[in-house]
C-alpha cells in the first residue's frame, strides 16, 4: 500500500525477485492509496491539527486501501506499517513473516500517517535502522526482498539461503573465487585443498572469528556448541586481541 506503486514496481520486477513472481514462487500487488480517496482533488493528506510542518496521510483512504485487499477475516492480510518508530527489523523477525500467509505492508511518506488509522488496522510496525527516509517504499523493499530469499523456489538453491550471515546467528565466512592470487594476495590453502571436512571446519572457525571481530553482540544469542565455545576459548587465550583478522593470507 503505497502512493508510489511505479517506484515499488521498478524495484520488484527485476532480477531475482522478479523471476520469482513471474514463476508464481511469490505474488506480490503494488496498491496505490490514491486510488482509493473519495477527495474530489483526489487528494490523499492534509495539515496536522495543531500545526507544525510537513503533511500527514489522512485516515479514508488508508483504510479503503486495506479493506480492498479482503473480503472475508480469515483472508485478512497482517499488516506491517515501515515506520522509523517501529522495531529494528532483524533475520529472525524475517523469518517468522515469511511463514505467514498473507502480508501487506503500509508505506508512510511526506510527515507520516494519521495516528488513528495506524491503531485502527496496523499489527506491526518495523523500522530498517535509526535513521529517518522520505518514505516507506524503501523500507518495504528492504523487507519484501529479505521475506522473498526466505520463501520455496524463489533462490536457485534454497540451501544457500541458510548459509548467509545472519541466518545461524553468526556472520558468514570470507569467500574467494578464481583467480588464485590477485595482487599478492593467495586464496586460503584449505579452499583449494578439495578436503570438504577441512573446508567446512576453516569455514566455520572464519565466521566465529569474524563475528567475534565485527559483531561480539552477536555470540551472546548465537546457537554455539560446545566445540564453538571451545574454539573461541583458546583463540582467545592464545591469541592477542588485535590479531583477531580473517586474514586471506592464514
Ligand atoms: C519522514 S518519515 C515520517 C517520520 C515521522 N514523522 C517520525 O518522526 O517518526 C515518512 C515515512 O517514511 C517511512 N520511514 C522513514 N524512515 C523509516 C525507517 N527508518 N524505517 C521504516 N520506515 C521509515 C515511514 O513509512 C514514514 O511514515
Amino acid at each position: 500500500m503505497t502512493l508510489f506503486p511505479d517506484m515499488c514496481e521498478a524495484v520488484l520486477s527485476e532480477s531475482i525477485i522478479g523471476r520469482a513472481r513471474e514463476r508464481g514462487c511469490v505474488d506480490i500487488r503494488c496498491v496505490n492509496i490514491r486510488d482509493f480517496t473519495c477527495d474530489k482533488h483526489n487528494r490523499v493528506d492534509d495539515a496536522p491539527y495543531g500545526g507544525g510542518m510537513g503533511m500527514l496521510m489522512q485516515t479514508q483512504p488508508i483504510y479503503d486501501c486495506y479493506r480492498s485487499l479482503y473480503t472475508q477475516e480469515s483472508d485478512r492480510p497482517y499488516l506491517v506499517y515501515l515506520s522509523p518508530q517501529g522495531q529494528t527489523l532483524t533475520q529472525e523477525k524475517v523469518k517468522s513473516l515469511a511463514r505467514l500467509p498473507r502480508l501487506a505492508l503500509l508505506c508512510g511518506h511526506y510527515e507520516g500517517v494519521d495516528e488513528r488509522v495506524l491503531e485502527e488496522i496496523v499489527d506491526e510496525e518495523i523500522s530498517i535502522g535509526d535513521y529517518v527516509l522520505t518514505g516507506g517504499e524503501l523500507p518495504a523493499m528492504v523487507l519484501t526482498d529479505a521475506i522473498c530469499r526466505m520463501l520455496d523456489g524463489v533462490l536457485p538453491n534454497d540451501e544457500a539461503k541458510m548459509l548467509e550471515s545472519h541466518f545461524d546467528g553468526l556472520l558468514e565466512y570470507p569467500q574467494y573465487t578464481r583467480p588464485p592470487i590477485w595482487h599478492g594476495r593467495s586464496v586460503p590453502e584449505v579452499l583449494l585443498s578439495g578436503h570438504h571436512e577441512h573446508i567446512a571446519a576453516w569455514r566455520r572457525a572464519q565466521s566465529l572469528l569474524r563475528t567475534k571481530e565485527r559483531r561480539p553482540d552477536l555470540l551472546k544469542t548465537a546457537p554455539l556448541t560446545e566445540k564453538d565455545r571451545n574454539f573461541l576459548k583458546t583463540y582467545a587465550e592464545n591469541k592477542p586481541d588485535d590479531s583477531l583478522k580473517t586474514d586471506a593470507s592464514e
